[in-house]
């Protein structure tokens, strides 16, 4: 990126390479003509690619949240105990989503930073009858948590033959997620994350199983039908109209992402958030999430005691052309978060630390390192790794 650009390091949505954002100045088309078909079809493929499914993966225009009221809504109806770990700002909405359907949340709750393990899951389905789905976050974007028992919650799923509904809406593409091999029947992702897209669209697969219980659900959603999207894609048509030039932005983004190759994609945002794991255990900051619940996208710092939230992010975007992300929820003046998604490469994420080094000093931090030998350090995390040239 150029150094002049503001660079966009918040957990979506990302900086957009030119090639994408140029993808949209194409000419509206028939969403009901053979040009339209085309595009479509190629969507449609390239999205199992990227969720590693047989399964459908429907495009919806709306963002993430949209995603996730598409599954509850044709999946969970009044009365259905559906289990939801709650862990975050993001799981807290997961589970009012369900009782706005009239589903029965079972919470399994954590501490913020922390995560449900596969015991206490499995402790759940031994002890309450006719459990309808179980519901997660996978990443935590209020906590930079990412919920590792997901495999292993994935087994417990199929064994007890309940729906296992996903939010990787901040994470699908920056850290591994099989969906098939995981057994997940529908796993929500969003455009605007490390797809490297605008925002706008949430991208959701959909099982058999899935399928099935939505056949029995008299009460589905108009506008976000699941059943009517199974049946346009019969003509490779959608529902109803379709946001044009975000199919052109995802279109170009997953031809990007064959290119790149999804090992790769995962691979450097693994490595992208150790170096900023190892700069923040180097400047003393410790994040809310440790170990390998730490998140490959969104990395969420304790502020320094003395150091104002605001003027710490101010002054970051204005003087050092960075912008990150305050914290959410309860940890709101707390933390401040950077999503580590999309384009990010060596360079952002050394631009990043350089400025948040610089701005915490201004804003009255004490650092007991030299900056110098903090980035040094960072950049031997990369080294030998091959970056996808985004721009
Ligand atoms: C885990 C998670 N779920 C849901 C959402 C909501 O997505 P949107 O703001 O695109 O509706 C976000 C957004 O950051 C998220 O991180």
């Amino acid at each position: 990126m150029e150094t002049k650009e503001l660079l966009l390091m918040i957990p979506g949505p990302t900086n957009v390479p030119p090639r994408i954002m140029k993808a949209m100045f194409k000419p509206m088309i028939n969403h009901r003509d053979e040009e339209f078909r085309a595009l479509y079809k190629n969507i449609l493929e390239n999205l199992r690619y990227a969720f590693q499914t047989k399964n459908d993966v429907f495009p919806l225009t709306c963002s993430g949240t949209g995603g996730v009221e598409f599954a509850i809504g044709n999946l969970i109806s009044r009365g259905d105990k559906v289990i939801v770990p709650v862990n975050g700002l993001f799981s807290e909405r997961l589970k009012e989503e369900i009782i706005r359907f009239g589903g029965v949340p079972i919470e399994i709750r954590s501490e913020w930073g922390s995560a449900c393990s596969v015991e206490d899951v499995k402790t759940v389905l031994e002890n309450e009858k006719d459990v309808k789905a179980i519901a997660l976050v996978y990443n935590e974007t209020s906590t930079g948590t990412t919920l590792r028992s997901l495999p292993e919650i994935g087994k417990l799923a199929k064994k007890y033959d309940v729906l296992l509904i996903v939010d990787a809406i901040s994470v699908l593409l920056g850290d591994y997620l099989p969906v098939d091999e995981w057994g997940v029947d529908v796993c929500i992702a969003g455009s605007q994350k490390c797809f490297a897209c605008p925002p706008g669209l949430a991208m959701v697969s959909v099982s058999e199983k899935a399928y099935e219980v939505a056949e029995k659900n008299r009460f589905r959603p108009f506008y976000h039908d699941l059943l009517a999207w199974r049946e346009f894609k019969g003509r490779l048509e959608t529902p109803f109209t379709p946001v044009l030039p975000l199919y052109y932005a995802l279109d170009e983004a997953l031809k990007v992402l064959k290119e790149e190759g999804l090992e790769n994609r995962v691979q450097r945002h693994r490595v992208c958030a150790q170096a900023f794991y190892m700069a923040f255990e180097e400047m003393g900051l410790d994040t809310v999430a440790h170990g390998d619940l730490r998140s490959n996208t969104v990395i969420v710092p304790w502020l320094p005691t003395n150091v104002d939230d605001r003027r710490f992010r101010e002054n970051l975007k204005k003087k050092y052309g960075v912008v990150v992300a305050g914290g959410g929820g309860k940890l709101k003046g707390k933390t401040f978060r950077i999503g580590s998604m999309g384009t990010v490469s060596k360079s952002e994420v050394l631009r990043t630390i350089r400025g948040i080094l610089g701005s915490l000093t201004d804003t009255g931090y004490n650092l007991d390192i030299k900056p110098d030998e903090i980035e040094s350090k960072v950049e031997k995390v990369f080294s030998g790794f091959k970056f996808y040239q985004f721009y």
